[in-house]
């Protein structure tokens, strides 16, 4: 009876075999690892913002190093209203042609910071009524003093080593090598002075600009 009882109760409580109950106990860790997948995927927004972060994170130091080759392979123009730079007085005030004509006179060649901040010579028509449509690089092209404007002798003269041009700045004597280089003139809408890089033939000369 005992036996009968036993087994009765034996039958009651149903024994699972030894590959259910290892199947069972794998299945619990796969449900648990779902469920903390899916509290792991986070909502759409917060995607969003890990994209961007990702795509800016990508983005940033790609963009830094093409900006950079591109910088240097493509250097910014010079700055300045129509690509090109205001002409600057002794005081770093902006030149105004007008005033400028009005107070330096006739034939006057007069230094201004111009490209670069080089010294630049403005000139002064004979007339004048108007300034040239070119200015003169003022750096010796023999070994880059700034060369003073001679009236009496209507010459650039260096007084490093003897250096000479004649008043469109064309060399006529050296040791020099090479013709000072020009800029363009112009007038900009508050009537200030632009200098422009020259890249047309050097009129002096007939030669493409060495100064490119
Ligand atoms: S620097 Fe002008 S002649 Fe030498």
């Amino acid at each position: 009876m005992e036996a009968f009882v036993g087994s009765s109760a034996f039958i009651g409580k149903p024994v699972m075999a030894k590959s259910q109950v290892c199947a069972s106990k794998r299945a619990a860790p796969i449900k648990m690892a779902a469920a903390g997948e899916a509290d792991m995927v986070p909502d759409m927004t917060k995607r969003n913002i890990m994209n961007v972060i990702l795509a800016g994170g990508v983005t940033v130091p790609f963009g830094a190093v093409v900006g950079g080759w591109l910088y240097f392979l493509y250097p910014p123009s010079k700055g300045g209203a129509g690509g090109g730079v205001i002409a600057k007085d002794a005081l770093g005030n902006n030149v105004l042609k007008a005033d400028w004509i009005k107070t330096q006179g006739k034939g006057a060649r007069k230094l201004v910071q111009g490209l670069k901040g080089d010294a630049t010579y403005l000139i002064v028509n004979d007339a004048g009524d108007d300034l040239e449509s070119y200015g003169l690089n003022a750096v010796c092209t023999h070994l880059g003093c700034v060369v003073p404007w001679n009236a009496a002798e209507k010459k650039f003269k260096c007084p490093c080593h003897g250096s000479q041009y004649d008043k469109t700045g064309k060399v006529v004597r050296g040791p020099a090598p090479l013709s000072l280089a020009l800029a363009h003139v112009e007038e900009g809408g508050s009537g200030e002075v632009l200098l422009k890089t020259w890249t047309e033939t050097d009129f002096r000369t007939n030669l493409a600009p060495w100064w490119k």
